[in-house]
């Protein structure tokens, strides 16, 4: 499974791309505003850093205008995936933009039909909203799995992008139903290194190794 870090966060991006973490980037407007920075200047330094896609929204509800600010948007780097919303306008711009070769995500999707339409319409990545259903009392894992069911019955090529997650459980349970790619916040991705007994073991080691008086350096 592919990471894809969930922020606008340059700090953040470079430290994971440094650690093979990052294949990618997912923003938002929320990720925008949460940065201060300016859409094209942060998009721009987030493509330079990653050699992966990059999403950037669009924000017009309009086909016509989605389309032509996925084109400004795509016109940022070879690596940009215009994202566009699961609406039907966003079909639209969807169809036209993946004809013209660029990248697309379409992105908060919450249901399994949403996610065969964005297939059709030959979106390169559909992102269903786990947390945000899960916040709902609903399971946004069985959505993930209700896609990898459709997308593997019909051999669709659309990618499976598990995105608003919150938590390493989301992670390994996207992982073990076959997410293509996972976007997470980078806090998430770190904490997947944490583990209880890790700490407790090398606690019991380094107790022991000072016992023997020996140095390796
Ligand atoms: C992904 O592309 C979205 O930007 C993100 O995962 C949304 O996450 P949230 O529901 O935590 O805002």
């Amino acid at each position: 499974m592919r990471f894809f870090v969930d922020t606008a966060d340059v700090d953040a991006i470079r430290e994971l791309n440094a650690l093979g973490m990052a294949d990618g980037v997912t923003t938002n407007p929320s990720l925008i505003l949460k940065s201060g920075r300016d859409i094209l200047e942060v998009t721009r330094e987030i493509c330079s850093i990653v050699s992966g896609p990059v999403s950037a929204e669009v924000v017009a509800l309009q086909a016509d205008e989605m389309i032509a600010e996925g084109r400004k948007l795509a016109k940022i780097a070879d690596n940009i995936a215009v994202k566009v919303p699961l609406t039907w306008d966003g079909l639209k711009a969807c169809k036209v933009l993946s004809d013209e070769g660029h990248m697309v995500n379409v992105t908060l999707c919450f249901s399994a039909n949403q996610a065969l339409l964005a297939a059709k319409a030959g979106a390169t990545f559909i992102s269903p909203f786990i947390g945000r259903l899960d916040d709902i009392n609903l399971d946004g894992m069985e959505l993930i799995a209700d896609i990898r069911t459709i997308y593997d019955n019909y051999g669709f090529d659309t990618q499976i992008l598990a995105a608003s997650i919150r938590s390493v459980n989301h992670m390994s349970q996207a992982a073990l139903i076959g997410a293509d790619v996972a976007t997470a916040p980078p806090g998430v991705i770190k904490a997947m290194a944490n583990h209880p007994l890790t700490d407790k073991g090398l606690d019991g080691f380094l107790k022991d190794w000072a016992k023997t008086g020996q140095k390796i350096l």
